[in-house]
């Protein structure tokens, strides 16, 4: 049997498969055997009322999961379908409680990355599939990442090459009146304002579903991480080197400085570029066990909100 019938075959069978999207690597379950999605919680050890996101096939699929459906949904469907938006929508009374953390809402994406359309498409349903990272970890952008991170909790892994948003899909609430956006992604508030109508509110309300990116300390790697603004990034640089520590700086020029206890990585002027390399940078300064990462905080502007938001939450464990 060739892979993607395997794959599907396996999903079948209750069993998990990491597969590539087009944004990070996710640790799949059948969404409607709760067998099966018990153990995607048990592989990433990640809190059991922490909702899910089911991946479809296509847009056709879309009232299977959720109900009162807005004209809205179909119209960003129809614009950014398949592609990195996850939509939250009123749920299905049949949606299972452990892909919902048992709220009235069900999160629903189509990814784009042909191996994901293909298995889902084989597979023929939803999909349940988190990153497929140890929860509060660095999600996966390679299937390298996925087999260090989880190893034999997962039954197979589908190598479809580094993903190319590399950071997670931008999560849109339509479950209310007013749209917001509780994650943000590469697909960022402007562009879904054009087909919305009105600019999407960032950050969830109080009475908002909760959202295990929310959560400060998400996206961590293990080495303590420094966000630093620019203007004081050459004195900080110093000042770690001083005290003795080894450290490895990010910042989007040429190194100013040579030190045996420094190395240096220079980033992308790029936000697409830089999402693209964020996590698997992360990884690979991780992997060096220096004492001490310290990065150059990209603009505060539009076009850098999604990987602000991851590097801000990385850099808040270290605090
Ligand atoms: O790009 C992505 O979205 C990747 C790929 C694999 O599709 N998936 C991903 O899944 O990032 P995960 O589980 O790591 O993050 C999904 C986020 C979580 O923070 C979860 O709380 C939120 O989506 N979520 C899922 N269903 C929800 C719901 N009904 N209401 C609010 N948040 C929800
Ligand atoms: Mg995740």
């Amino acid at each position: 049997m060739s892979e993607i019938p395997r794959a599907a075959a396996a999903l079948r069978a209750g069993e998990l498969v990491a597969f590539p999207t087009e944004t990070v690597y996710g640790l799949g379950a059948d969404a409607t055997n709760p067998a099966a999605v018990a153990m995607i919680f048990a592989a990433k050890g990640r809190p059991a009322d922490h909702p899910l996101i089911v991946h479809l096939p296509g847009t056709s699929h879309l009232e299977r999961w959720a109900a009162e459906i807005p004209d809205s949904a179909y119209r960003l469907a129809a614009a950014f379908w398949p592609g990195p938006l996850t939509l939250i929508l009123k749920r299905q009374p049949t949606v299972i409680d452990l892909i919902t953390g048992a709220q009235a809402t069900v999160g629903l994406r189509v990814p784009t990355h042909p191996l994901a359309l293909q298995l889902l498409n084989e597979f023929g349903g939803g999909v349940a599939a988190p990153s497929a990272n140890r929860f509060g970890h660095v999600s996966p952008t390679t299937a390298d990442h996925v087999r260090d991170e989880l190893g034999s909790a997962v039954n197979m892994v589908l190598d479809g090459g580094p993903c190319d948003v590399g950071i997670e899909s931008t999560i849109l609430d339509l479950s209310s009146t007013t749209p917001r956006i509780l994650r943000p992604g590469m697909l960022d508030a402007a562009r879904l304002g054009e087909v919305l109508g009105e600019v999407p509110l960032l950050g969830a309300n109080a009475g908002a579903p909760r959202v295990s990116g929310s959560l400060e300390s998400h996206y961590a790697p293990t080495t303590p991480l420094r966000l630093v603004a620019e203007p004081e990034f050459d004195a900080a640089l110093r000042d770690a080197l001083r005290q003795g520590l080894s450290v490895v700086a990010m910042a989007p020029r040429a190194s100013a400085a040579s030190h045996p206890k420094l190395f240096w990585q220079t980033s992308s002027t790029d936000p697409t570029r830089y999402a693209h390399d964020l996590y698997a940078s992360l990884r690979r300064f991780d992997s060096m066990q220096r004492d001490l990462i310290l990065i150059a905080a990209p603009p505060v502007d539009e076009t850098w909100c999604a990987v602000n938001d991851r590097l801000r939450r990385a850099a808040a464990e270290a605090k």
